[in-house]
């Protein structure tokens, strides 16, 4: 399978690192080579496959710019456009207030019978609809595995392992970050403190303003309830109210009555996200960085999932996945 990747941060890197890295296919018969590559500065595009090793090294070390045959200043766009390849990988970066560019690359693609995986939120939460209706039209794959809890497969489990559907309601604990300082702040800390730690070890972004106001949250809790229970949600309908406020005081207070303050983003006809006191035995009461979503059907059924949420390694792992999934279901005609 040929595949252009586009963005080469956390994500893309750690995507190209597990290629290197990994002697043999995750399924059989996959073999993924690198047709193309594009970060904010312009693009490499190959006739022959580019060598994973080479590019590994040129990022981290100096700059694609060195490797012969870089666009400097190309636009990814060209680069669908022009590369022979598969599949396309998206891993720029999420912008709710714009995320043109993945949306650009996204229609492109889907409109030349590339395959898309994505791992960006944004373009998903804002554009979910249209652009699994003009997959279908052009008859190709978009996954989007990668968007939520990276390292724990929730939007494969409820779509592969529950009743096809028949998911009515969902409800989690989806961000990572908020859920660490939440954790650290019933433990003692400040969420200055709680913010500070969470940066140190690498769990906070920079700019964790997404996180903390739900934004990050209501992207997700969007993503599953439009692809489980057939809703056809934007961002904006998402009641959103983040973690921000919250005080050590109100934390500590909910831990004396034996409860905590979860993020929670919930669908149950309305999709919501807002700090909530939850019971310590809920299924969803994870601590740390972890993730955790419960699945409710029609027949009363429900199911819980938790694991690790985001971190570049473990997304990498999810665009992975999705590229196996891809390759599966596509088939050799299709993908070679
Ligand atoms: N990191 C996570 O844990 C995680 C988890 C789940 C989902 N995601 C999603 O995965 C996506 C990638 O995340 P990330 O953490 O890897 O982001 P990142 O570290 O900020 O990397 C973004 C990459 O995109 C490149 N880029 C920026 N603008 C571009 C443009 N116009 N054309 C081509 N390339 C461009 C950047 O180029 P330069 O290298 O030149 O700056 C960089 O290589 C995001 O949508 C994010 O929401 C991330």
């Amino acid at each position: 399978m040929r595949a252009v990747l586009l963005g080469l941060g956390a994500v893309g890197l750690s995507l190209l690192t597990l290629l290197e890295r990994t002697d043999s296919p995750c399924v059989p018969g996959l073999n993924i080579d690198i047709a193309g590559v594009a970060d904010s500065s312009g693009y490499l595009v190959g006739k022959q496959v580019i060598g994973v090793h080479d590019l590994v090294k040129a990022k981290r070390e100096s700059s694609l710019s060195f490797l012969p045959g870089f666009i400097e200043g190309g636009r990814a766009r060209e680069l669908i456009e022009t590369a022979e390849a598969d599949v396309v990988v998206d891993c720029l970066p999420t912008d709710y207030s714009d995320c043109s560019e993945s949306r650009e690359c996204m229609f492109t693609s889907l409109k030349a019978g590339r395959h898309y995986v994505t791992a960006s939120k944004a373009v998903m939460a804002l554009h979910m609809k249209e652009a699994l209706e003009k997959a279908e039209g052009n008859g190709v794959l978009l996954k989007f595995g990668a968007t939520v809890g990276g390292g724990t497969p929730f939007i494969d489990f409820g779509s592969r392992c529950i009743c096809p559907g028949t998911v009515t309601s969902l409800r989690g604990v989806l961000n990572g970050t908020s859920n660490y300082i939440l954790t650290r702040m019933a433990e003692g800390l400040t969420m200055q403190e709680a913010l500070s730690e969470a940066r140190q070890r690498g769990i906070a972004e920079a700019d964790p303003s997404n996180d903390l106001s739900g934004r990050d949250s209501a992207a997700k809790i969007v993503i599953l309830a439009n692809w489980l229970c057939g809703t056809s949600l934007t961002l904006h309908q998402v009641r959103t109210r983040g973690i921000e406020t919250l005080s050590s005081g109100e934390i500590s207070e909910a831990g004396r009555r034996g409860k905590v303050i979860k993020l929670i983003a919930s669908y149950r006809s309305v999709a919501t996200v807002s700090p909530e006191e939850i019971d310590i035995n809920d299924r969803i009461n994870v601590s740390g960085s972890l993730n955790a979503l419960s699945y409710f059907t029609g027949s009363g059924d429900s199911f819980t999932l938790s694991g690790e949420g985001a971190g570049g390694e473990s997304t990498a792992r999810a665009v992975l996945r999705d590229l196996a999934a891809v390759h599966l279901e596509a088939g050799p005609r299709r993908t070679h």
